[in-house]
């Protein structure tokens, strides 16, 4: 069995889960399903970051102590997991006892052996952005950008982290890996900023400025910064599972990409004298109604609530379904009730039902076995539809092409439909004539086939769904999933439901949409 170890990033706590926290969760999910489908052994982790100036301020604003507020909030996190149906097999929190003790071993090893300085730093600091700023940040008139609110000029003494010396290092890496970074183009992104000299990393805080952090070991008076503690947390969780490291992909948005998880976290690791993890997978932002999610102004969906009125499978399908891993996207209402009605109910929920009231109309409720000498041309294409079929989506799992693979699977679903206007069930009832006796139990066995063969290729994407259809049916998938995508007669003989309720037309108003 093959090890495979994947995580999402680790959310902040300072404000309550959304729609791109979902989608990282839902995706990263996909991808660990595939994994155990294919019979890896996998190791899936997500988590929270709740260190840090944000959630600090945001504990303040509460009234509340940080350790309250942290606790407060990453129950929500924990709970959207649950809610999304989401197989991760640990959740940390960077509070915990566990991680502090693993960043404070790492800080001091890197401190004795010398890659850990102090020096005296004056610059111009952004109190919005946690982060000192350079002249390159400034707008070309020498103001600073909004996003970095009040700019202020400090002099500090701080522990640096000597970065700058794996700069080499770094890039030749990554010309060894070309497959470091997913989507591929994004790699030119990492070698770009590398193109310029790196600065060392300042990696402390004073605590008059900032408490709410992991003392430094060495130096009681500061704490870590937050994204040297933050990115620590891959190696927390599996720090007693050696099996595991380095990760297979660590699973983020694009603006975390360039410089903290492809330049920072790699160093870090070399620095330690640990392997820098396999790839990196950097996926798109979501839109809301064509602009910038906002809780503040209301164009904001909680995905929870939104699981909760239209089902999490619809959800998960959506957002897989709607978003090219890599790219942006747009969610909105109108589009999402598209593909509910038109690809859910109207062509899936459809094909379930007819197959179901079909079978026991016509065959007593029961899968009847395909006449071979009646096996003619609309079932050898739909059977030839299905090897290309499953070929493709498997292949475009590997490629995290999921938006490809259900739309493959998808007009699978629809041909198979076709495939019974063609045989026309309802005309062969009528007859009695022996011949086409003989083609209504093969159309019914074949539609089933279909539909089982179909749902087999969703387990990643709707876990639920695929294990309700299969259950109308009859059937209990096998242990190895891809015996399973074989065509043949498991389901003869095979006792079908009365009915299914699958993708129910939603009633009211959908929750919170700008
Ligand atoms: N705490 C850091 C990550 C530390 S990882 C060691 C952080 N947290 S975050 O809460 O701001 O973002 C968490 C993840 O959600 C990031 O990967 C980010 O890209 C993703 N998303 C936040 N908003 C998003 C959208 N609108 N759309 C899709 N994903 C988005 O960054």
């Amino acid at each position: 069995m093959k090890n495979f170890y994947i995580t999402t990033a680790i959310d902040y706590v300072n404000g309550s889960p959304h729609l791109g926290h979902a989608y990282e969760k839902v995706l990263t999910d996909v991808i660990a399903r595939f994994r155990r489908l294919m019979g890896d052994n996998v190791y899936f982790l997500t988590g929270v970051d709740e260190h840090g100036q944000k959630v600090q301020q945001s504990a303040k604003k509460r009234g509340i102590a940080p350790q309250q507020f942290c606790d407060e909030v990453s129950e929500e996190f924990r709970a959207l997991c649950k809610t999304l149906n989401i197989s991760n097999n640990d959740f940390i929190r960077t509070t915990e006892e566990r991680h502090k003790k693993v960043v404070r071993q790492l800080l001091q090893q890197l401190f004795d052996k010398g890659e850990i300085y102090k020096a005296e730093y004056k610059g111009f600091y952004s109190t919005r952005q946690e982060q000192f700023l350079q002249d390159k940040d400034r707008n070309p008139d020498g103001s600073w950008p909004e996003l970095f609110g009040e700019v202020t000029e400090i002099t500090e003494s701080n522990y640096f982290f000597k970065l700058r010396q794996y700069q080499d290092w770094l890039v030749d890496h990554l010309k060894a890996n070309e497959n470091f970074v997913f989507p591929r183009y994004r790699q030119k992104q990492v070698l770009e900023f590398l193109s310029e000299p790196l600065n060392d990393l300042c990696i402390s805080r004073p605590k008059e400025r900032l408490e709410w952090g992991i003392t430094l070991p060495f130096d009681e008076n500061f704490v870590t910064y937050v994204w040297f503690d933050a990115l620590v947390n891959y190696y927390t969780a599996v720090v007693d599972k050696p099996e595991f490291w380095p990760a297979d992909f660590h699973v983020i948005g694009k603006d975390i990409l360039v410089p903290p998880h492809a330049v920072y976290w790699p160093i870090m690791l070399k620095a330690a004298g640990l392997e820098p993890p396999k790839s990196l997978l950097a996926h798109g932002w979501w839109s809301i109604n064509g602009s910038k999610m906002s809780k503040s102004t209301g164009n904001f969906v909680d995905a929870a609530e939104f699981a909760a009125k239209y089902g999490v499978d619809a959800l998960r399908y959506f957002m897989i379904r709607e978003m090219s891993v890599g790219q942006d996207s747009d969610f909105s209402l109108q589009q999402f009730l598209a593909r509910y009605n038109g690809e859910l109910a109207n062509n899936l929920g459809n094909l379930v039902n007819r197959t179901l009231n079909m079978t026991n109309r016509f065959g007593g409720g029961v899968v009847p076995a395909v006449e071979a000498e009646v096996f003619g041309q609309p079932e050898q294409d739909l059977q030839a539809l299905w090897t290309k079929t499953r070929d493709e989506v498997l292949a475009l799992h590997e490629g995290f092409q999921f938006h490809i693979a259900l739309e493959r699977t998808f007009a699978f679903i629809t041909a198979t439909n076709a495939y019974i206007e063609t045989r026309a069930p309802w005309k062969l009832g009528k007859s009695t004539d022996p011949k086409d006796q003989a083609l209504l139990k093969t159309s019914l066995a074949t539609m089933a086939e279909a539909l089982r063969l179909g749902v087999s290729l969703l387990p990643a994407v709707m876990p639920d769904t695929t294990l309700k259809i299969h259950g109308v049916l009859g059937y209990t998938g096998g242990a190895v999933w891809k015996d399973e995508l074989v065509w043949d007669g498991r389901l003869t003989g095979s006792k079908v439901a009365a009915t299914a309720i699958l993708f129910p037309r939603p009633q009211a108003e959908p929750a919170k949409q700008g």
